[in-house]
């Protein structure tokens, strides 16, 4: 019989707890949910443990023979012993931006934290795939790949699925016509600058550019980029239903060996890196997820107009790694 996969989530947050339920729901794999405690006046909660608890009872409600825990573990590092045995461990551990706080008091702030459960997972779960989500993803991926040690096929950044998806949504309402039949891939790096290849996207087979007016493409490639901030705008929070989508889609394909295509946060060197003039960081491309995580690098063909594009969102995700490069020297020299 199959063994089912353990999927580990360090941050049972708004897209952690997500990630779980649809993991659960969908009979994926069994999941460990690690957590931090939190503390309102005297009393002290374990959330995550509540969660955990509370999704039990839902499979048992639903008939779902799927297991889950929750474990609360410390900011130093304590608690995570039961990594132990996890095939893939997602990180969406991590602070959102505050008021009154730059990009780099943040990057700084993540670095802290992605530091130590890089270190636990190293020593509990030296075999997993490790799955970034955390902000700015590229960033934390080419950190936590860096923090490990292992090799490139088993740290992947979450962004391009999503990004992607958003698109898709945005086609799929102006042509009305169902997301499944649009082909859209969205790359780079996961930000303002993110670039939408509109070149080889397609909806059941026709060019997208042959279905919609320039003008009308070009609201949806500017929603798309700002899709994150619509919903934030909405809800004063940043989004979960479609970013916990977008890790399960990755997650099912590693666990199912599919070979799913799909733009993924991923270190790039060697000849790829040489195609995509990145070498020695992370940035989102297409690449083929399987039972050993990410299998190949797609070389995507650009056109002139998004190879450009292109080069400028490398170059600002290579500005914010030179910045984390910094943060992680002077920790290392602090020690
Ligand atoms: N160890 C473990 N968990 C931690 C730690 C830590 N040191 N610090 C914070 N956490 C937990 C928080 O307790 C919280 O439950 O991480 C979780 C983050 O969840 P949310 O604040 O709800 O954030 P979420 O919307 O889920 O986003 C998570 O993904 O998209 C990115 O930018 C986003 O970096 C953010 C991450």
């Amino acid at each position: 019989m199959k063994m089912k996969k353990t999927v580990s989530i360090v941050g049972a947050g708004n897209v952690g707890e997500h990630v779980a339920s649809l993991l659960l729901l969908r009979n994926i794999a069994n999941v460990k949910m690690f957590d931090i405690p939190r503390q309102v006046d005297e009393k002290v909660f374990e959330p995550v443990k509540g969660k955990a608890l509370d999704m039990k009872q839902m499979l048992s409600a639903m008939d779902i023979d799927a297991k889950v825990e929750g474990y609360t573990v410390t900011p130093k590092g304590e608690g995570y012993e039961p990594l132990e045995g996890s095939d893939i461990v997602i990180i969406t551990a991590g602070f959102p931006r505050r008021p009154g706080m730059s990009r780099e008091d943040l990057l700084e702030a993540n670095i802290k934290i992605i530091s130590v459960i890089a270190e636990r997972i190293k020593k509990f779960a030296p075999d997993a795939i490790v799955v970034v989500v955390t902000n700015p993803v590229d960033v934390m991926t080419y950190v936590t790949y860096k923090l490990l040690g292992v090799p490139k096929n088993r740290v992947v950044g979450m962004a391009g699925v999503l990004d992607s998806a958003r698109f898709k949504t945005f086609i799929s309402e102006e042509l009305m016509v169902s997301p499944k039949d649009i082909h859209a891939y969205v790359i780079g790096g996961h930000g303002d600058e993110m670039v939408p290849l509109i070149s080889i996207s397609n909806v059941g087979g026709i060019p997208l550019k042959d279905l919609l007016p320039k003008d009308r493409l070009e609201k949806i490639v500017e929603r798309t980029r700002f899709g994150g901030g619509e919903i934030v705008n909405l809800m004063g929070t940043s989004a979960y239903y479609a970013p916990a989508a977008a890790i399960v889609d990755m997650i099912e394909a590693f666990v199912q060996n599919s070979k799913r295509i799909l733009p993924c946060s991923v270190y790039l060197d060697g000849e790829a890196g040489d195609y995509y003039g990145v070498q020695g960081f992370c940035v989102g491309v297409p690449v083929k997820l399987g039972s050993n995580g990410v299998e190949e690098v797609i070389k995507v063909p650009m056109i002139e107009e998004e190879r450009e594009m292109w080069k400028r969102s490398v170059e600002s995700v290579k500005k914010t790694v030179e910045v984390a490069e910094a943060i992680l020297s002077e920790r290392s020299s602090r020690e």
